[in-house]
């Protein structure tokens, strides 16, 4: 009785973050929600510390096998918190390794370990996404916003540039011309338009944001999570780099994951199609438990 208790308490690990990050569980999927509604999910250091923490503890927690960010309330967030990462920080007496301490701690979690973490993440925009907001959900692998979001790099709209890597990320999935219009003009655009743009992949109506953002995940929960991994991360950093680079690097990639994957899903795969002929790959999965 006493070894089962004890065996409970060390598989259960206690849930990640709660005060300022929420994560709840569903059948593989980490539901993980920014939770200052009151303050539209600004971002402040105190959160920023939280999300580091959160993510770290998801990547190695069995339960979470997808994550999905959003943000409590009627809020996506409303990006960086003006008052406690911008002018209260710019009031202190704090020196400016401390201050570069503040930005790196956000910057961490909103790019470093999001754009190459290991589990499949996605973005969903329910609604406000404002300036420093446009990092985490870009470096999110996809992203899904309700029609009626509203999204803005409103940096020029109270004078700063978009920092805190913002410039960049838009540069990564957004064309010149929509993105210098929207940088220049701090012009608000609703879900429809950002997935016009190729900043999400796809809007659909509030009351069916969440039914469409499960549905995405448990696809990708039915793939072999060491290929996804192994896929997503061949792509960021592949396009980065020249193609003769890349040929090399991807080849070796390709043999890594081949001898990683604990499940044998390239043998799987070939056997199922070329000698049992259960499935067409063109079409639809290997069986993954046989
Ligand atoms: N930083 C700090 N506090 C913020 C915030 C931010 N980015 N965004 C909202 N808040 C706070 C407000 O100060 C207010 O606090 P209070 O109740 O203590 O006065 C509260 O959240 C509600 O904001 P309010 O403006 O009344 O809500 P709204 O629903 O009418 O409007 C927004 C929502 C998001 C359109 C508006 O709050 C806004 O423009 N926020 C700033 C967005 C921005 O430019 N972000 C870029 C940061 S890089």
């Amino acid at each position: 009785m006493a070894n089962e208790l004890r065996s409970q308490q060390v598989n259960e690990k206690p849930i990640p973050g709660g005060k300022n990050v929420l994560v709840e569980f569903e059948e593989g999927i980490a539901w993980v929600t920014l939770n200052r509604p009151e303050k539209r999910n600004a971002m402040n250091p105190e959160l920023n510390t939280e999300m580091n923490e959160v993510l770290d503890q998801l990547e190695i927690d069995k339960r979470c096998g997808v994550i999905v960010l959003t943000g409590a309330g009627d809020s996506f967030t409303a990006g960086m918190d003006l008052k406690e990462y911008f002018r209260d920080v710019e009031n202190t007496d704090m020196t400016p390794v401390e201050i570069a301490k503040v930005r790196k701690t956000a910057t961490n979690w909103q790019w470093r370990k999001l754009k190459n973490y290991s589990k499949p993440t996605i973005a969903m925009v329910n609604g406000w996404c404002f300036g420093g907001g446009f990092t985490p959900m870009i470096s999110c692998d996809l992203a899904i916003a309700a029609d009626e979001a509203k999204f803005g790099l409103s940096e020029i709209n109270w004078g700063i540039i978009p920092a805190g890597n913002v410039t960049r990320a838009v540069a990564a999935v957004m064309n010149q011309r929509d993105a210098l219009y929207y940088i220049m003009t701090g012009e608000p655009f609703d879900g429809k338009k950002a997935a016009e743009t190729g900043l999400v992949n796809e809007s659909v109506p509030r009351d069916q944001l969440r039914e469409r953002t499960r549905q995405l995940a448990k696809v990708l929960l039915s793939k072999n999570p060491t290929v996804l991994q192994a896929a997503k991360n061949a792509y960021k950093y592949s396009r980065d780099l020249d193609w003769e680079t890349a040929e090399e690097y991807l080849f070796a990639k390709q043999e890594q994951q081949i001898s990683l994957d604990p499940e044998g899903g390239r043998q799987k795969g070939l056997k199922q199609f070329l000698d049992d002929k259960t499935y067409r790959p063109g079409l639809e999965g290997y069986k993954r438990e046989s």
